[in-house]
């Protein structure tokens, strides 16, 4: 099992009621439970504004004792008293959720399928959705295209283990975190600089990639939680957040051998925008495969194949990525 890596060349927000209930609580610390204690800061976050309100409370004062979740607590647990150590924590990360810091960076870790990766701002947190390309391959040369966090790499990583996986990033720091979750998760992992180093692994057998695609306008409408936290580069795809997809696509028809695939996670305008693009650069070898639907029914994941070129065709090998530039 290897994973390569690619690094890049180069004040409270609380209201007044609020404040007043922090400090009744307070006063009674000693005596609160866990159960008493979600539901306090449930009713904070609540009348802060805060979403998610009871999955944040739960997901903090569970992280405090020692669980994921809520639900996997002890039921013992959640009717003892808690130390005031405990409490401190707990509204240390409150403080934090209610400056919409997401709870991933507030937990400094999340699950991805079957991984427990850290979690920094602002590389990207993976979301629940892109489990969905857990399907994606039985081969066994895989590279991914914006690896953020790893999640991708390291889950199909510890699902083929058999696998190779290059996991490349524009940003140094998702390059440095995925690198520290592969030690944590897996324990093992090599390191390469350059795009250069991508071609003795080419032609790769899969290019997968969760690609910044939201369409530029709609940057402004996403939540504080991202707009503060997050790297706005892993989610801007340009006027119609296709500028990383082309540059995946060409380099796709560079590097994956013939009838290798693209998997990638969309917009659901994409699908047909991705369509036509391919149909006017025949010269890219790719056609569409297939379009699966997210939770809500939503064109969001697309695969491409890369046809094989008969060795008697003379239609020209692709063309090298940079040759677009
Ligand atoms: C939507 S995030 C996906 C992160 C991770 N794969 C996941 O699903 O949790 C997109 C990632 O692509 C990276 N990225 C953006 N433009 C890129 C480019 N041109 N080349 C490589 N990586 C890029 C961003 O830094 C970011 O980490």
């Amino acid at each position: 099992m290897e994973l390569w890596y690619l690094s890049p060349a180069k004040g409270s927000i609380l209201k007044p009621c609020k404040q007043m209930l922090r400090q009744n609580f307070s006063d009674k610390a000693e005596q609160v439970t866990t159960t008493e204690l979600v539901s306090y800061w449930r009713d904070v976050f609540e009348a802060n504004g805060i979403p998610e309100a009871q999955e944040s409370s739960e997901y903090i004062v569970s992280h405090v004792l020692g669980a994921k979740t809520f639900q996997t607590l002890k039921p013992s647990s959640l009717f003892t008293p808690l130390t005031k150590e405990q409490q401190q924590q707990i509204q240390q990360l409150c403080a934090k959720r209610l400056q919409r810091m997401p709870v991933q960076y507030v937990l400094g870790e999340w699950d991805f399928q079957d991984l427990t990766l850290k979690m920094k701002p602002p590389v990207f947190i993976p979301r629940p959705e892109t489990e969905r390309l857990r399907d994606a391959s039985l081969y066994p040369v895989i590279l991914e295209v914006g690896c953020g966090s790893g999640a991708v790499a390291l889950s199909l990583l510890s699902k083929l283990p058999h696998s190779q996986v290059i996991a490349l990033d524009k940003a140094e720091a998702a390059v440095n975190l995925t690198r520290e979750n592969a030690e944590s998760c897996l324990g093992s992992f090599s390191n390469v600089g350059s795009w250069e180093q991508l071609v003795p692994w080419g032609p790769v057998d899969i290019i997968i990639s969760n690609p910044p695609y939201v369409f530029h306008e709609d940057m402004t409408h996403l939540e504080a939680e991202i707009l503060r936290y997050e790297d706005l580069d892993a989610l801007d795809g340009g006027d119609d957040g296709m500028r990383v997809i082309k540059e995946i696509l060409m380099l796709a028809s560079y590097l994956l051998k013939d009838e290798g695939s693209v998997f990638l996670e969309v917009d659901p305008r994409h699908p047909e925008m991705v369509k036509n693009w391919l149909q006017s650069h025949p010269d890219l070898l790719l056609s569409f495969s297939a379009t699966h639907k997210d939770f809500c029914g939503k064109p969001r994941f697309l695969r491409l194949q890369k046809h094989k070129v008969a060795d008697n065709s003379n239609r020209s090998r692709p063309i090298h990525p940079n040759a677009y530039e």
